[in-house]
Formats: C-alpha cells, sequence, structure tokens
C-alpha cells in the first residue's frame, strides 16, 4: 500500500543549537517533513527578533529547504513594540513556559496577566500563543506531574475569554480534559498532539527515562481521547511532534542526585511513526489532515514550495527497526523506539 499526503507539517519541535544541530535539524526532512514550527527554549533563550532571526539563519545554513517558522520565548524582556517588530519580520508565534516546569524553563512566566498588554498586540497583529499547558508542581495545593495539565485548563479558558481573537495553541495535549477544554473553544484555539503521546502512558515512563518527557504520558483513558479526536479528524487538532532531543547522558542518569532531561526524540522518524500509530488505532485516513492541512490551515500556512508538494509512505511487507543511535562526530542521539519495528517508510 501507498499513502501520498500534502507537505506534512511538524508545529512544535526543538531543533537546539551550536553542533548537536548539525544531528538534529537534517532528520527534520528525514523524518518527512518540510515545515519546521521551531521552539525557543535555547540557552539564553529567544526573546527577541533579532535573536529569533540569527537563529533561523543558522538552521537554513544547516538545511535551506524546510520552511522554519520562528517563536519568540514570552518573558518579561518582551514589549508590545518587539511583538510588532517580530511580526512584521514573520515570525509567527510567542512560547510561554511556565516557570521550572521543563527543559530550559527557569525563565518561564509566573502570572498570565501580567502579559496581557502583550497578549492584546498579539492579537492585533495576528501572531500566535503556543502555550505549554502545565501549572508548576506545588505541594501545598496537591500540583503533581499527573495533575498540571488538567490544573492549568482554566488559564487557557481565561486567556481565551479575555483574547477571543488571539489565535492560542494548547502545546502537547495529554489528557481528555485538555481535548474537551480545546474542543469548548472557539475557533481561534488549537491544540497539538505528539506522535509520542499517542503511544506512551504513565507506566512506559515510570522506570524508563527514555520515554521521559514533559507534560508526562497520563492513563490510558486519556491517551485514547487523543487517538479519539485523531480519529474524529477534528480540524483544530493537529502534529506537533515536541520532538526534544537530549544528550544520552542527560537521559540515561547513573547518579542518584541528577534527574533524568524531559524529551523523547522523534523527528528522524516521524512521518513513518505516525502512520504507524494512527493505522494501530484505525486512523489512517486522517494522517493528511493531522500532518498536514489542520495545522497549516489554523497557521494560514498553505504549502510554500519548499522541498517536495507531496510526501509518499509505503506499507512495508517486512517491517524494519528503528535505528539505535545517530551519530555526528561527538555527538550521539536516541531515538524514540529504537530498536523497536515500524512498518511504514518513506519513498525517496
Ligand atoms: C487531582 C487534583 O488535585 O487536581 N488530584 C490528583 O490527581 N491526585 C484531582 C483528582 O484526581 O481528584
Ligand atoms: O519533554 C519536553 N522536552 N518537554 C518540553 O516542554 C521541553 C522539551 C525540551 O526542550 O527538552
Ligand atoms: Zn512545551
Ligand atoms: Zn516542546
Amino acid at each position: 500500500m501507498i499513502i501520498s499526503i500534502e507537505s506534512p507539517a511538524d508545529f512544535h519541535v526543538h531543533l537546539r543549537q551550536g553542533s548537536i544541530s548539525q544531528l538534529i535539524v537534517p532528520h527534520v526532512r528525514k523524518g518527512g517533513f518540510h515545515l519546521a514550527y521551531v521552539m525557543p527554549n535555547l540557552k539564553p533563550p529567544v526573546t527577541s527578533m533579532e535573536q529569533a532571526l540569527k537563529y533561523k539563519t543558522d538552521l537554513e545554513r544547516i538545511d535551506s529547504n524546510v520552511d522554519y517558522l520562528m517563536t519568540l520565548y514570552l518573558s518579561p524582556e518582551l514589549t508590545p513594540d518587539e511583538i510588532r517588530k517580530a511580526k512584521n519580520a514573520g515570525i509567527v508565534g510567542v512560547k510561554s513556559y511556565p516557570r521550572g516546569v521543563t527543559t530550559n524553563s527557569e525563565g518561564g512566566i509566573e502570572s498570565y496577566e501580567t502579559y496581557y498588554p502583550i497578549f492584546e498586540v498579539m492579537q492585533e497583529v495576528g501572531m500566535v500563543l503556543n502555550l505549554h499547558g502545565e501549572v508548576p508542581s506545588d505541594a501545598e495545593t496537591n500540583v503533581h506531574v499527573l495533575n498540571a495539565e488538567p490544573r492549568f485548563l482554566p488559564h487557557l479558558l481565561k486567556i481565551h475569554a479575555a483574547f477571543p481573537a488571539l489565535r492560542i495553541v494548547l502545546e502537547h495535549a495529554t489528557t481528555r480534559a485538555a481535548v474537551e477544554a480545546v474542543k469548548s473553544c472557539g475557533p481561534t484555539v488549537a491544540c497539538t498532539i505528539t506522535a509520542h503521546h499517542l503511544a506512551l502512558i504513565v507506566d512506559d515512563w515510570a522506570g524508563q527515562s527514555w520515554n521521559f518527557c514533559k507534560p508526562v504520558a497520563k492513563y490510558p483513558d486519556d491517551r485514547q481521547a487523543l487517538r479519539d479526536v485523531v480519529k474524529e479528524g477534528h480540524p483544530r487538532f493537529f502534529l506537533g511532534s515536541d520532538s526534544a532531543p537530549h544528550p544520552p547522558e542527560a537521559k540515561s542518569v547513573s547518579r542518584p542526585a541528577h534527574a533524568c532531561a524531559a524529551g523523547v526524540y522523534t523527528s528522524p522518524i516521524l512521518l513513518p511513526l505516525v502512520a504507524e500509530l494512527l493505522e494501530s488505532f484505525g486512523a489512517l485516513d486522517n494522517l493528511e489532515g493531522f500532518v498536514s492541512r489542520n495545522g497549516r490551515a489554523f497557521y494560514q500556512r498553505p504549502y510554500t514550495g519548499k522541498g517536495s508538494g507531496k510526501v509518499t509512505l509505503r506499507k512495508l511487507s517486512e517491517r524494519k527497526q528503528v535505528e539505535s543511535t545517530y551519530i555526528l562526530g561527538n555527538d550521539s542521539l536516541i531515538p524514540f523506539w529504537a530498536g523497536k519495528e515500524i512498518g511504514w517508510e518513506l519513498v525517496e
């Protein structure tokens, strides 16, 4: 069997910086994608138009055949004036990270009201607000990794009510509650779903650091809700891989005092993996909507001509193992599902 789909778009990906980017960036196309919506949580975070444009140039130098849509990191440094400049320079969105919740989020936000003047201008000029939808863990109020997303949802609803025309994306949803909250919103609110959250539940990361990411994968019923909304073909839900590579020594931690870095690396296998997963729960017919049409419609990004217009997948008669490691110079990365089999491949 052969499937051809309109140029797929990954609406949430971490491409990092420095030498490791030389290994990571080419994997966007290797995974079948020609559009990358690039996260800004570098060190230091991308907080200005100038930094974002410089970062884009760096990425284009590595692979110029991908559309890089750039984002800024929401922080107190950001001004309404900078938003206008960023918009004019083609920067698409602003990502908000709650303080301390995940990789390089020490500078994240504390209260959303503080940023209402920024959201006001974003709404006016048509920039997208990307929300990492978790509140920080807090023993006092019983917040922990399993309820951090449901506890965030009132913030989403409140921001949407205050700025009904602001386009908002709830990133990497992991719960039934999040799916329902996004569905209850108007057409300006969308939601990304990762490949790994269509596969994993709590049991898969408890004791398996390679499957550990933020937000953590939740209960089987939550995963079912994610699968159902993809199967339903709801137009405001689409792929954002949240592919988030970390060096093996940061993932596979051998010392008690060190925590495991959050993130799974799906970029190099992304489209075959998504096809495999959608097929497994009877949603293969929605592949093109999920990986291409829905996200491109929400972001108003019709296919612009980079890479090939259509991408073709072939179902294999013999399933193929995912590579165990990718190596370039002194850098190496281990992908999600390393050593597991996938029944689809890209046709060159
Ligand atoms: C939930 C909470 O605190 O939001 N608690 C939890 O997950 N331990 C609510 C609940 O599940 O009752
Ligand atoms: O698991 C994650 N990894 N979640 C995030 O939000 C950030 C990401 C990263 O940058 O490593
Ligand atoms: Zn995030
Ligand atoms: Zn992310």
